[in-house]
């Protein structure tokens, strides 16, 4: 039986790669892993650390971290083979992405585990992970018809965007959007600058209020979806930027519109009522910790 103290968790290095993505192949037993799929984009990322479980000089498990912001980071892709499970190489791996969030000076590291991963849930707990809530994918066929009400926002409207993000998110869950492939990040006035500057930002308006509000994001490997970054507005306001979201995607040239929205009782009547499907089988718990500073 291995140990874990007998393995050693490293930087991934390129040689790595073959035996990771032959484990990977096993991962699940109805569904194939992605790891191959991103493993050249993230290797290449400086924003993102792969590390790896090496046992004797073999790779028997990874996770990556991702360095959101100056403070927040984001671990995913925990993967230990098949052969070395429940031998605490899993804990391990969080240990170590949590030992170099320190180290780069970050005090909040999140993740997402799948409600349906049961084995992940006490992991978690026990690792002092706090659940912000449940995230489901929705999504729709983008429409060949012009968006009326979606207005796109510019620079100079940040501080009355601001103040909509303030009055709609009313918890610290709201204020989290999803960034680069389903990593979920704090919004501020920064970023949200940014994403005005970069043309991501759409009102819907009332008078010279905004009722609803939209901020794109996107996959790392671009998948022809509009993805939506976060979404908030009154209930009208909501379905209104709903709907046109699925024309506003189809003048951009995409196939679909898609979202990791709150799981609510209050946005999946609003969702199905305007066409939007709900993937069950993909409900995610966000889980956030907070770290003392190194
Ligand atoms: C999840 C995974 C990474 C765990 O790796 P591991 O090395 O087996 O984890 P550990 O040995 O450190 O287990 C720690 C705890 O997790 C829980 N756990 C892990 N696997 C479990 C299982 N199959 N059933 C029930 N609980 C499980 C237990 O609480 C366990 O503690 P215990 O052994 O003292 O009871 C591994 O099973 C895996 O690669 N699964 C497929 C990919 C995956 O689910 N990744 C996580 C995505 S968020």
């Amino acid at each position: 039986m291995v140990r874990s103290e007998a393995t050693r968790i490293c930087l991934a290095k390129h040689s790595d790669k073959n035996s990771i993505l032959e484990f990977c192949q096993h991962t699940w037993d109805n569904e194939t892993d992605y790891i191959a799929s991103v493993w050249d984009l993230w290797s290449a990322d400086l924003s993102g650390y792969i590390l790896v479980a090496d046992f004797n000089g073999q790779p028997i498990g990874m996770i990556r971290l991702v360095q959101l912001s100056t403070t927040e980071g984001w671990w995913e892709a925990l993967r230990v083979d098949r052969a070395y499970r429940r031998q605490g190489i899993g804990t391990k791996l969080i240990n170590a992405a949590l030992d170099l969030s320190h180290s780069l000076g970050l005090t909040t590291v999140r993740a997402c585990v799948s409600v349906a991963n049961t084995s992940m849930h006490p992991l978690m707990n026990r690792q002092g992970f706090k659940p912000l809530g449940n995230y489901v994918v929705y999504s729709a066929e983008a429409t060949d018809s012009a968006p009326t009400a979606l207005k796109q926002l510019r620079p100079q409207d940040c501080e009355r965007v601001w103040a909509t993000i303030n009055r709609f998110a009313l918890e610290e869950g709201d204020r989290l959007f999803v960034v680069r492939g389903a990593k979920w990040q704090a919004l501020t006035p920064e970023i949200l600058a940014q994403r005005l500057k970069q043309g991501w930002v759409w009102g819907v308006s009332n008078g010279d209020g905004l009722v609803g509000l939209f901020i794109r994001s996107q996959m790392e490997n671009p998948d022809g979806t509009f993805w939506i970054g976060w979404l908030g507005g009154t209930q009208t306001g909501l379905s209104l930027a709903l709907e046109d979201l699925c024309s506003l995607a189809h003048e951009l040239k995409f196939q679909a519109v898609g979202g990791f929205l709150p799981q609510s009782d209050s946005l999946l009547p609003l969702t199905k009522a305007v066409g939007y499907r709900v993937s069950d089988a993909s409900t995610y718990r966000i889980y956030a910790k907070s770290l003392d500073k190194a």
